[in-house]
């Protein structure tokens, strides 16, 4: 550990809980650091440094302490709780740094929150960055995927500092200059949703192997892990055969089947759907995880149903050719995991445009291949698609996914019939492939829905060969007039 020329921090944490404690440790571990730390409670402080007496730490007791033994610029990430104890943090520190110093706000904030607090901090002159950090406790630890937000000139001091602690892919740090205020936490929101979306058609896969291929959960582990040697190969799928292959010691039983089916979440999921219904960004796929997870959680209501034997009607899946039915899954696990990156990126697109983001989609998918939560494969496809094209108007329209779907759409109907015919539940997958559809359709039912708005609220409409806008009188003689253009 070597100190800086002036005996004092060139970072600081504050907040030490596991990820703060563990961003801490990271940070130390790196040549060239050296870490200063201040929690609330100095018993916290006091148990990390005397397990951790290689990292060197200058703790503090009080705050003013901790904003003394940093160097300037003073630079301060922030690892506590999203909410309010972020704006008394960054309150508390506001008040002792001076202009030039950087406040990092390293939680799950939403990112208008964000956008508020930059303002409000940059008013003083003081640069405050969100910054976006996946990959939980050991992605703390080890190397996390960072989104940061913020300006330019923030960027100058943290971005090295980042860039030391970051998870590696393929050589390449996993951390880039998102883009300004909100921007990091913005891509983070995105990349928790698609994680959401990710999860549940993993889920899904899961539910078809086990109903319709009658799988015990270890042999479909062992599929997971074959699928994890190809185009899905991902953390998420890595994890999954872990999960799926442990035993309850209790009882015996697979861990899946002593865990209650009720998906918990904290709300990233919910900010991503909201804000796409804002940017009026389809992120169906998404929409359908957190949707999955609030349907799990309703004990009572599922409860009553289960007990009032709903009539089903459905009709066994015969699974003949048992090989070829695991790769429809397979394929129709790919398909939709491509919609759901689609929609994200899309939204990510759209948030852009709207809060004036220089936002480099190739960028985003490179810092996602390392560290976090959604790592995979794949991000090297999606990669090379926005560095072939960065206008690209969807993902699934780069020629190696438009061939991926190509060979994977007949798998995926397949499915989403079967699936659907038996009884087994997949929102995720269904509305995936419903989108695809509603993305190439030529024309679709939106022609009549305009109708009936013009019919019972003059919204008016436009045709399909003349300019201008158009309604008709439907309560009148149904003949058509043209709206003359507004004024203003
Ligand atoms: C990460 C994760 C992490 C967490 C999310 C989702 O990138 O490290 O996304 O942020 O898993 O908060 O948690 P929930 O499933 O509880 O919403």
């Amino acid at each position: 550990m070597t100190e800086s020329h002036s005996g004092k921090a060139n970072i600081g944490v504050v907040g030490l809980a596991v990820m703060g404690s563990n961003l801490a440790r990271n940070l130390a571990s790196r040549e060239g650091n050296t870490v200063a730390v201040y929690n609330r409670s100095w018993e916290r402080t006091e148990l990390l440094i005397s397990e951790h007496p290689e990292a060197g730490f200058i703790a503090s007791e009080t705050i003013d302490d901790f904003v003394a033994s940093l160097a300037k610029p003073r630079t301060a990430i922030i690892m506590v709780q999203a909410g309010k104890g972020t704006d008394a943090v960054i309150s508390q520190l506001a008040e002792r740094f001076e202009p030039g110093d950087i406040i990092v706000d390293g939680g799950n904030a939403l990112f208008t929150d964000t956008i508020r607090r930059e303002a409000e901090v940059r008013a003083k002159g003081i640069n405050f960055v969100g910054a976006g950090i996946s990959g939980g406790e050991e992605g703390a630890l080890k190397g996390p995927s960072i989104m940061p937000g913020g300006s330019e000139e923030a960027y100058k001091t943290l971005g090295p500092i980042l860039a030391s602690i970051a998870a590696v892919a393929e050589g390449e740090p996993c951390v880039t200059h998102v883009g300004t205020d909100g921007a990091g936490h913005f891509v983070k929101m995105i990349h928790n949703g698609i994680e959401y979306a990710d999860m549940q058609l993993i889920a899904e896969a899961y539910d078809i192997l086990r109903q319709a291929g009658g799988y015990s959960p270890a042999e479909i582990a062992g599929i997971f892990e074959e699928w994890n040697k190809g185009d899905l190969e991902s953390f998420l799928i890595e994890i999954t055969a872990e999960v799926l292959k442990q035993v309850d010691a209790k009882t015996g039983k697979p861990f899946v089947d002593v865990v209650l089916d009720q998906a918990g979440s904290k709300g990233t999921g919910v900010w991503t759907v909201q804000t796409a219904l804002n940017l009026g960004t389809p992120v169906s796929g998404i929409a359908e995880a957190v949707f999955a997870r609030s349907l799990s959680s309703q004990a009572t209501q599922r409860a009553a149903a289960a007990k009032a034997e709903l009539p089903a009607d459905a009709t066994a899946w015969s699974v003949s050719d048992k090989a070829a039915f695991v790769e429809d899954v397979r394929r129709a696990l790919y398909a939709s995991k491509l919609v759901a990156y689609a929609q994200g990126f899309d939204a990510i697109r759209a948030g852009a445009k709207e809060y004036n983001w220089n936002i480099n989609l190739g960028a985003v998918s490179k810092i996602w291949r390392g560290g976090c939560i959604i790592r995979a494969q794949f991000l090297n496809r999606i990669a090379d698609a926005y560095d072939q094209n960065a206008e690209l108007e969807s993902l699934i329209l780069d020629p190696y996914f438009k061939d991926a779907v190509a060979k994977s759409v007949k798998s995926w109907r397949n499915v989403v019939a079967n699936a659907s015919l038996a009884g087994i539940p997949v929102p995720a997958f269904a509305s995936s492939l419903s989108y695809f559809d509603g993305l190439r359709g030529e024309r679709l039912g939106a022609a009549l829905v305009q109708g009936q708005r013009d019919f019972f609220g003059a919204h008016t409409y436009k045709r399909v060969d003349l300019p201008g806008t158009f309604h008709t009188l439907w309560s009148g003689d149904r003949t058509e007039v043209e709206q003359a253009p507004s004024t203003h």
